[in-house]
């Protein structure tokens, strides 16, 4: 079911008939919550009001129809109209059901490190659900689901996608009945929720960004990609190419002063990187992960002067200069803590959950925003920081009260919105252990998220693939790194790495420090060339060439809208002996032009390369890559 309401008797039970509705110009917002945006003349919104007079619950069906984008979104609202008190034990957003077809399942799952996985399975009769208890969309399953046919592939067939505008605990059900209809749920979960509405008072049930496309997935993920990226980020950063970044995490992790920055700000000067980003373990006494959360202040010793100082000293060297902070969090071991140890998350009388040696703070209650939203603003206020990324490290647990998880989300709602609002020039990265609240709710503040903690090309391929069915490109912060990589010990190539980061907001996390003169100047052409490619890249289309869980090779390409320009990556993943030649056949040009690699000088036949495919010669080493930029010929 899609919606369950308890009175005060208990009953749970509502008939919701048919009242009046509207249809207006504009799309709908949603009070403290992301939504989709749109001008009066891209979008039209539906209400429909449905009521139970015995029950006293009134709710509004909202329906938002941006034709262009071929999205309708669905919200709800859920009024009180009674007397007496409600509860709201469970609510969707919306609701799917098709009368007739046999369909696959296909959603996301995953872990730290390793997010967005594609698993795709055949609905069968019952139910097939997932979703996040954790207080975030979280690792295991992205709020995201596709209902495709059977023989539906990247271009051909019926899919219809649900994405879900919300960063908390979700629900998807998916389910096959008795006489072969299939309904589709998408909404809040009912786990760990029961939301208590007084007489008068309005629930407001997050969206649904509702998606069909008759062609395949390369359609509906187009789609997408457009409605994320024109209706749903807001940042004014959301349309340029980003700032390519240095990290200090995987460069020197808790260990660096301010030298240390100023050393990287250096070297990325030298190497044409744009910005240096600081990250954990700048403030309070935080030189490992047991201390200092909820303490933002400058740790003035460690950097060896004030803040404004060192990004003077940045600013200096010709590079921008960001910033890591984690707000929603504090560790027993400070100053925060040990003044309000009751603004953890806690359930009175037990010892709260530790996760990463830190407690989450109650950011559901407006004086711990308030507190800590004052904490950060004077940190940001010292100086001119180019660049913010947000991070949420652990999951919610100890969920003491039934409305909790939901009034949180909307407190960090709040708080972005109050950031964002006030530093409008900041560019701002999500994060949440790598990509675990990788979610539209989240770019609807934060233009690029960080796509996983995982920093290795070759399992990038398969993470990247999966978030590339709804999140676009340009939202996807992905870094090179140094080798053997951190997380899997794997080596790659420096090419290798730079092509597979490329297909994202581009960065470094390594010490530049340590790179040989050969990484130099492969870093240097890289940085050349995503500036040649990187608009086509992050605002073509984009192209899916293979499944990287199933092929020897990871392939994909983005083609920018008049079809003159287009960039091709691949990587090798397995090789054998005796490689023969592989073919990709390339997606999105114009058959009848011609197109010349930009780097060889050979010009093909779009047709050809779209039916035969561009020849890929297997060259020795690990895991081979390959980047090619055509140019339409005139
Ligand atoms: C998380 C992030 C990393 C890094 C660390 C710092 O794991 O995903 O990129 O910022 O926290 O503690």
């Amino acid at each position: 079911i899609a919606l369950d309401i308890k009175n005060e008797q208990g009953t749970e039970s509502v008939e919701l008939l048919y009242k009046s509705h509207e249809i207006r110009d504009g799309k709908y917002a949603l009070k403290g919550l992301p939504a989709v945006w749109a001008s009066d003349d891209e979008a039209q919104t539906l209400e429909i009001v449905l009521g139970d007079d015995i029950a006293g619950v009134e709710v509004h069906l909202l329906y938002g129809v941006l034709e262009a984008c071929d999205v309708i979104t669905r919200s709800v609202l859920i009024k009180n109209t009674g007397s007496g008190d409600i509860t709201i034990e469970k609510a969707h957003a919306a609701c799917l059901d098709m009368v007739y077809g046999d369909y696959d399942v296909i959603r996301f799952y995953g872990k730290h490190a390793m997010e967005r996985n594609l698993e795709r399975t055949h609905l069968g009769h019952g139910t097939l659900s997932f979703g996040s208890r954790r207080g975030t969309s979280s690792h295991q399953y992205n709020p995201a689901v596709i209902l495709a046919q059977r023989d539906t592939t990247e271009n051909a067939g019926d899919c219809y996608g649900m994405l879900f505008v919300y960063s908390g605990n979700f629900s998807c059900e998916a389910e096959k009945d008795q006489i072969n209809q299939t309904r589709l749920l998408m909404g809040l979960s009912d786990e760990l929720f029961s939301y208590p509405l007084a007489a008068g008072e309005t629930f407001t049930v997050p969206e649904v960004i509702m998606s069909y496309s008759a062609d395949g997935f390369s359609q509906l993920s187009h789609q997408y990609h457009t409605c994320i990226s024109e209706h749903v980020c807001r940042s004014r950063f959301a349309h340029e190419v980003r700032p390519v970044l240095i990290n200090s995490w995987e460069a020197a992790y808790f260990d660096f002063t301010g030298d240390t920055i100023v050393d990287l700000a250096k070297e990325a000067a030298s190497l044409g990187i744009d910005m240096v980003v600081m990250d954990d373990g700048w403030f309070g006494k935080r030189d490992d992960d047991n201390s200092s959360l909820g303490d933002w202040f400058v740790n003035e010793k460690k950097l060896g002067g004030t803040l404004s100082e060192l990004i003077d000293r940045v600013h200096a060297q010709g590079v921008k200069f960001g910033i890591w902070i984690e707000p929603e969090m504090v560790n027993e071991d400070s100053n925060l803590y040990r003044e309000h140890p009751d603004w953890a998350i806690q359930i009175p009388g037990k010892l709260p959950v530790r996760s990463r040696n830190q407690l989450l703070l109650d950011f559901s209650r407006k004086e711990v925003r308030d507190n800590i939203f004052d904490q950060i603003c004077a940190v940001f206020d010292q100086g001119k920081i180019d660049y913010v990324k947000w991070d949420m490290n652990r999951s919610m647990a100890d969920v003491y009260a039934g409305n909790l998880a939901y009034d949180y989300v909307l407190g960090v709602y709040d708080f972005m919105e109050r950031l964002v609002t006030r530093y409008p020039d900041i560019l701002l990265e999500g994060c949440s252990g790598g990509g675990g609240r990788f979610d539209a709710g989240m770019l609807y503040y934060s233009p690029q998220i960080w796509c996983s903690d995982n920093t290795d090309a070759i399992n990038r391929t398969r993470i990247q693939y999966g978030t590339s069915f709804f999140y676009p490109v340009s939202s996807m912060g992905a870094h090179v790194s140094a080798v053997p990589n951190h997380q899997t010990g794997r080596v790659t190539d420096m090419n290798t790495r730079g092509v597979v980061a490329m297909t994202g907001a581009f960065g470094y996390e390594l010490d530049l420090g340590k790179l040989s003169e050969e990484d130099k100047t492969a870093v240097r052409e890289q940085i050349k060339t995503y500036h040649e490619a990187a608009p086509v890249i992050l605002k073509g289309d984009y192209y899916r060439l293979s499944n990287p869980f199933e092929a020897e090779y990871g392939a994909w390409m983005s083609v920018d809208e008049e079809k003159k320009h287009a960039v091709v990556g691949a990587v090798l993943l397995n090789t054998h002996g005796n490689h023969p030649v592989f073919y990709i056949r390339l997606r999105g040009l114009a058959p009848e032009r011609s197109y010349r690699d930009k780097k060889t000088g050979t010009v093909y036949s779009g047709a050809a390369l779209m039916e035969l495919g561009m020849p890929f010669t297997v060259v020795s080493g690990n895991y081979p890559s390959y980047q090619i930029l055509l140019d339409a010929v005139e």
